[in-house]
């Protein structure tokens, strides 16, 4: 039987049709190969967009389920409405497709322990789990966690100390020891909004007692002070088996401010780049040496398990790297970039990952430049409407790969806005400027009412080559 392209055609809006385009998905391989495998991939972004085209390139994916996907997900497979934190139904759905891989796209169920559920509940047909442990996940679920870690084993970061209500009074004693700007830092997860740069003590210290009296909730329980870093950032990727393997993904650059100059308020981020000039050999050398390797080591020493992405969150002060965050997913907008750019069979790296042995596996960087525009909804990150109709998608494919995120289809198939962030136009060139002009025409062709994009992806990193 030939694999089914679009699983279900009611989930298909004719938009989406891939059309002539140098950046379309590759057709699925539709030889029946034995070794394919069935696979739910949890998320709804344009990460999770991104993932799933670059699964569709491989002969190894059968069917592909989306839980719960979005607009544009049902181009690549099924999408299944279930929530990613809903472990039960989502062990109900993977038994009765008899699913072999669930890849986790964001850190919300891996905080909450969705790799130790299924290896406690799974039973002898356990799906594998791309994503680490509860423990693992910590790396992202409790910055006071990550930094004990990175202490332990040596890795490069700000210094920094924790507190609690009960220590208050140490605290704005470590404030009065830093020079400005503070860098205070909820301990848990609070959707990006757990970090605060305060230039004045008096803020500082009005922020500490506003964060340890529950303005983040349990997030801000403990919170991190710490020494402030200056520098440039960028994103590594590290796909690791848990037992000391791993590969090194294309590095990136995000773009998280919603106003151009890396002004105005924090967003999830509004475009990104692949390569990143600053990131060049000898700097990736001791990213490698003192970061990825103590990382990959450490956990293994921690008896950590940890089987799928590493997010280094890296700034370079002067040539050296240090650790800003880990997060345990891939970032979004980079993994629009960095799909694009992996050489590789993802379906396959990811098994051997998941499996605990990467092997001789081959993961190669496509020399090509990467950029990615997100168009988002007017008021983002503030309050914003949804709704609103969505054209152009099919001009703006000649240019480039919409990896769709805040997208779904009304009640009449129409393609409308869903989300702050709306739709990822990502393009391959052979230099930075190539890929950006793609980026751009596509971004231009889109159309929705209140519609917004940064003009400016990108032109840092064109001022350091
Ligand atoms: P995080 O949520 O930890 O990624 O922090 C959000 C952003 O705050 C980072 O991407 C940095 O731009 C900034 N940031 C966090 N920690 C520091 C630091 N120690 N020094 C300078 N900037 C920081
Ligand atoms: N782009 C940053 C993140 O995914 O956290």
């Amino acid at each position: 039987m030939a694999l089914q392209y679009n699983l279900n055609p009611s989930q298909h809006f004719v938009s989406n049709e891939p059309k002539e385009s140098p950046f379309k998905a590759l057709e699925p391989d539709f030889e029946v190969r034995p070794d394919r495998i069935d696979v739910l991939l949890l998320g709804s972004g344009g990460r999770e967009s991104a993932i799933a085209w670059k699964m569709r390139q491989s002969p190894r994916l059968g069917h592909l389920y989306i839980a719960p996907g979005n607009g544009g997900t049902g181009e690549y497979g099924e999408n299944v409405a279930i929530s990613p934190l809903d472990f039960e139904a989502i062990s109900r759905f993977v038994k009765d497709k008899e699913i072999k891989m669930i890849v986790v796209g964001n850190e919300d169920p891996l905080v909450a322990g969705i790799y130790d559920y299924f290896m406690e509940n799974g039973g002898e047909n356990a799906p594998l789990v791309v994503g680490p442990s509860k423990a693992g996940a910590a790396l992202e679920g409790s910055k006071d966690f990550a930094k004990q870690f990175m202490e332990r084993h040596g890795i490069p970061t700000a210094r920094y100390r924790s507190f609690t209500p009960e220590t208050i009074e140490e605290g704005y004693k470590f404030l009065e020891q830093l020079n400005p700007p503070y860098v205070l830092k909820a301990d848990g997860l609070a959707a990006g909004k757990g970090v605060l740069i305060l230039n004045s003590l008096d803020e500082a210290r009005k922020e500490l007692a506003e964060m340890l009296g529950g303005k983040f909730g349990k997030s801000s329980a403990t919170v991190v002070i710490e020494e402030f870093l200056d520098g440039i950032e960028c994103s590594v990727f590290v796909l690791t088996d848990g037992n000391g393997g791993y590969r090194i993904l294309p590095v990136a650059k995000d773009y998280k401010r919603i106003g151009e100059g890396d002004t105005g308020l924090n967003t999830g981020g509004m475009g990104a780049v692949s390569p990143v000039v600053f990131a060049d050999k000898e700097f990736m050398q001791k990213v490698i040496d003192r970061i990825v390797v103590p990382t990959v080591e450490g956990l293994k020493k921690d008896n950590i398990v940890y089987r799928g992405f590493i997010f280094l969150g890296l700034i370079k002060v002067g040539d050296e790297p240090m650790v800003i965050e880990y997060n345990v997913r891939m970032g979004d907008p980079e993994t629009e970039v960095v799909m694009l750019r992996i050489v590789g069979d993802l379906v396959d790296l990811m098994e051997a990952a998941a499996s605990g042995d990467l092997g001789d596996r081959c993961l190669d960087h496509d020399p090509r430049y990467a950029t990615t525009v997100m168009a988002v909804s007017g008021g983002y990150p503030g309050s914003y409407p949804k709704g609103k109709v969505m054209t152009g998608l099919d001009e703006a494919r000649e240019n480039a790969i919409l990896f769709h995120a805040g997208t779904s289809l009304d009640a009449d198939g129409k393609l409308v806005t869903s989300g702050g962030r709306v739709i990822a136009c990502s393009a391959l060139g052979d230099n930075i400027d190539e890929a950006l002009a793609a980026s751009y025409a596509a971004v231009g062709k889109i159309d929705f009412d209140g519609k917004y994009f940064r003009r400016d992806i990108g032109q840092d990193l064109k001022k350091l080559m």
